[in-house]
């Protein structure tokens, strides 16, 4: 075992149960692996990206036919990535980029999900495309999801869903799951988010109507994963 790995083990022996605390867990990962992964750094959510690149070599290496999608994109920070793991496919992007809908916050706040008061409207289509390693894959779908959707046609091997309410992400799955290819992935975030409650609902929702799982990943937002 190297030094830097040594280090790792004896922070958690030392500090472990004040970074557990703190939601701060330092681990191996992948060591037996030994094909090159390229990971940002910068990106805040390691289990995040690392399940995203992960998914990706899976969908590459059975040569899925298929485009991606994320709905809630806000300045496209996660979307960059699913932009820069699938090459040569298209990436929709859906956002209202102008924050939450009063129609979708009405129900979260009857139902009690959350507040739905944060504010995402400081974004713009131009600042999210400024993000994007290959802008030219890029199809912005501004506005209210699903409504927004209604031309769209195609068949996905990966999707993100990171909306926070119940209602656009019980809809997103209605929209998207019977389009996502055998072998592809949708992930759902804040499933394990006791902010948004209603991720959880929706997927719980979902899965139950449809007889299908998903599973939960230990990442920032909690997010849960289904599989075609
Ligand atoms: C948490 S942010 C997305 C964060 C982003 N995925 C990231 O990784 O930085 C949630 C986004 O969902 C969008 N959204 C929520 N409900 C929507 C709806 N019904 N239609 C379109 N966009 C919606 C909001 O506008 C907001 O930008």
């Amino acid at each position: 075992m190297g030094l830097i790995r040594i280090f790792g083990k004896a922070t958690n022996f030392l500090f472990g149960k004040l970074l557990l605390k703190n939601h701060v867990f330092v681990s191996d990962s992948l060591v037996y692996l030994q094909r090159e992964r390229v990971m940002d750094l910068n990106y805040f959510d390691y289990v995040r990206l690392a399940a995203l690149e992960l998914v990706s070599y899976e969908i590459m290496k059975k040569d899925l036919r298929g485009n991606v999608a994320e709905l809630g994109v806000y300045k496209g920070k996660f979307a960059r990535y699913i932009n820069q793991y699938f090459p040569g496919r298209k990436l929709y992007l859906f956002d209202t980029f102008a924050g939450f809908d009063k129609r979708d916050t009405d129900l979260e706040k009857r139902k009690q999900f959350s507040g739905g008061d944060q504010d995402f409207s400081d974004t713009s289509l131009e600042l999210v495309l400024k993000q994007m390693p290959d802008p030219e894959n890029c199809i912005p779908v501004k506005g209210f999801f699903p409504e927004s959707a209604r031309d769209i046609d195609d068949r996905f091997v990966f999707v993100s869903l990171d909306a926070d309410l119940f209602e656009p992400l019980y809809k997103g799955l209605q929209f998207f799951y019977p389009k996502l290819a055998a072998g592809g992935y949708i992930f759902i975030h804040d499933f394990n988010n006791d902010a948004y409650k209603g991720a959880r609902k929706a997927v719980e929702q979902f899965c139950q109507e449809q007889n299908i799982s998903y599973l939960p990943i230990p990442d920032l937002g909690g997010s849960a994963i289904i599989m075609k």
